[in-house]
């Protein structure tokens, strides 16, 4: 009698019989064995098939198998330490379910655009794997912190009344012929509810119409956003830093293989210890301005540089290595994969010493009362090793509802999470202006129609408390912490300003 499993409990099962059902990942013939690696949506699982054993024309049938072919297979569950997950299955039955040919992603290098074309088939490969399991993991401990620390969960509606991130962002729809937009934010349904349960969170797909086509935007983005009643700025930032250092924890504890697999830096992760850094806006201002910056951006154009010049030599070599001949057939292609690798990276460094000089410019000539933009965040962000929280940003550049700071009129008590490693802000959050005259005012200066914010007005009436809360993106904090670079590849089915491919 054999067992139904998946790869990922194969290790109860060592000694024992089971099948396995899944897609041919590879597969590599060897006169009377093949080696054929199965995944299953757990994991991979080397599978020895004997032509002894399965007789002449199975064995043959299989050794035609192309990639993605689906298939089950039974056998005997050993271990095998040079495989992955520790354990091989010795096969005695095979039962093809449809038999794929020129499946289109080979392990080769394709092109983004290619793969994004491709995304319904490119979600099998290991890296969005890798990545899916890792959001999976990100999602629930989201949950699971809001849940166990006394937050009633509370959606808010896509279709809003509202603008509470700007209007020039807003995607309008017609709503039999009312014109609504869709959601930006839940935060202002969500003050009214915090009225009511005291601490709560909405979690949901959010939308922003930005012309923005850099690696940290997309139009539809997950958002997970706390508001808290009773709460000062104190209170908040500790609550960031305790819920983001509790989504790292569970991604090391659940996922240290998918971490791996994609060579993110498991080390810079766990080195994540509270507190974070803090910094005033004033003070960010003043490092970009400084010498130390100047210096800074210096010294890494030098690394760049000479990262450059290494991996140049390294292409040289194999270059001449190939001329020369006489290499076997898995040393060209092992060294083919590496020219390509090696192409890539040159290209992204190639990027980074032409923005180089531009970001540091950008950081000199920058001056109090803008808002930080992209390469600011990534050059304060590339500074410390773990995340920084920026406060006390200019009220000018922020939004209508933040709470003007009582002692210094010219700032709002905000703050933005800016995550480690260059890689900029994942969470936006302030403490909520709660006098009523003080936030019709900032309406007013916004050109907002007064009669539509009417009930959220109404919260600074009755009852009013210090009330505050922040949005963590999703996809940015899975691409922390994947090391991924570009946001594009942390949710299933990416919507682009440029583009929308399925
Ligand atoms: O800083 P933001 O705009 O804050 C708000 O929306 C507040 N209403 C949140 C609150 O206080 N309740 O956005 C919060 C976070 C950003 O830090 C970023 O992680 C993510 O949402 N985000 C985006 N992610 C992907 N693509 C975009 N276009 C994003 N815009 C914001």
């Amino acid at each position: 009698m054999q067992a139904k499993t998946s790869i990922d409990q194969l290790q109860v099962f060592i000694g024992k019989n089971v099948t396995l059902s899944g897609w041919l990942y590879h597969n590599r013939p060897s006169g009377k064995v093949q080696f054929l690696v199965l995944r299953d949506g757990t994991g991979l699982c080397q599978c020895v098939i004997e032509k002894d054993t399965i007789g002449e024309e199975l064995f043959e049938q299989i050794k035609h198998l192309g990639q993605e072919s689906s298939l089950s297979v039974t056998g005997l569950v050993r271990e095998e330490s040079r495989s992955p997950g520790g354990v091989e299955l010795a096969v005695t039955a095979v039962e093809i379910h449809c038999g794929t040919m020129d499946y289109p992603i080979t392990p080769k290098e394709h092109g983004i655009d290619f793969l994004l074309k491709n995304r319904h088939l490119h979600l099998r490969s290991l890296k969005p794997w890798c990545i899916g399991r890792i959001r999976h993991t990100v999602i629930d401990a989201i949950r699971r912190f809001f849940n166990d620390n006394g937050f009633t969960l509370v959606d808010t509606p896509i279709f809003t009344t509202i603008a509470g991130e700007g209007e020039q962002t807003l995607f309008e729809v017609d709503y039999f012929g009312q014109p609504l937009h869709l959601a930006q934010t839940g935060q202002l349904y969500l003050e009214s509810a915090a009225m009511s349960f005291g601490k709560v969170y909405c979690f949901g797909p959010t939308f922003r119409a930005e012309k923005s086509k850099t690696r940290r935007h997309l139009t539809e983005f997950w958002m997970v956003e706390p508001e808290v009643a009773y709460i000062d700025m104190e209170g908040l930032l500790s609550l960031a830093e305790d819920f983001v250092h509790s989504i790292i924890q569970r991604v090391l504890k659940d996922n240290r293989s998918e971490l791996e697999t994609l060579e993110a830096d498991i080390a810079a992760l766990e080195a994540i210890q509270k507190p974070f850094y803090r910094l005033t806006y004033t003070e960010a201002a003043d490092i970009l301005t400084s010498d130390r910056t100047r210096e800074f951006m210096a010294k890494q154009l030098d690394e760049f540089e000479g990262e450059k010049k290494t991996l140049e030599q390294e292409l040289a070599n194999i270059e001449a290595a190939d001329a020369k001949g006489g290499l076997k057939k898995w040393q060209q292609d092992k060294n083919a994969r590496r020219m390509l690798e090696i192409r890539g990276e040159l290209d992204e460094l190639n990027t980074k010493i032409e923005n180089n000089p531009k970001h540091a410019k950008l950081a000199a000539e920058f001056r109090w009362g803008k808002d930080l933009g992209g390469s600011d965040e990534t050059i304060i962000s590339l500074m410390h090793d773990r995340p920084v929280f920026v406060t006390h940003y200019p009220r000018d550049a922020k939004a209508f509802y933040m709470k003007q700071d009582r002692e210094n009129g010219n700032v709002v008590e905000n703050f933005d999470l800016l995550a480690s490693a260059g890689f900029g802000e994942i969470i936006g959050g302030s403490v909520r202006e709660d006098d009523h005259e003080r936030l019709l005012a900032r309406i007013h200066e916004e050109g907002y129609n007064p009669e539509q914010y009417q009930w959220y007005l109404d919260l600074r009436k009755y009852g009013s408390v210090p009330h505050g809360g922040f949005g963590l993106g999703v996809e940015r904090t899975v691409a922390w912490i994947a090391g991924e670079k570009h946001i594009r590849q942390c949710i299933a089915f990416p919507r682009l300003m440029d583009k929308v491919y399925l």
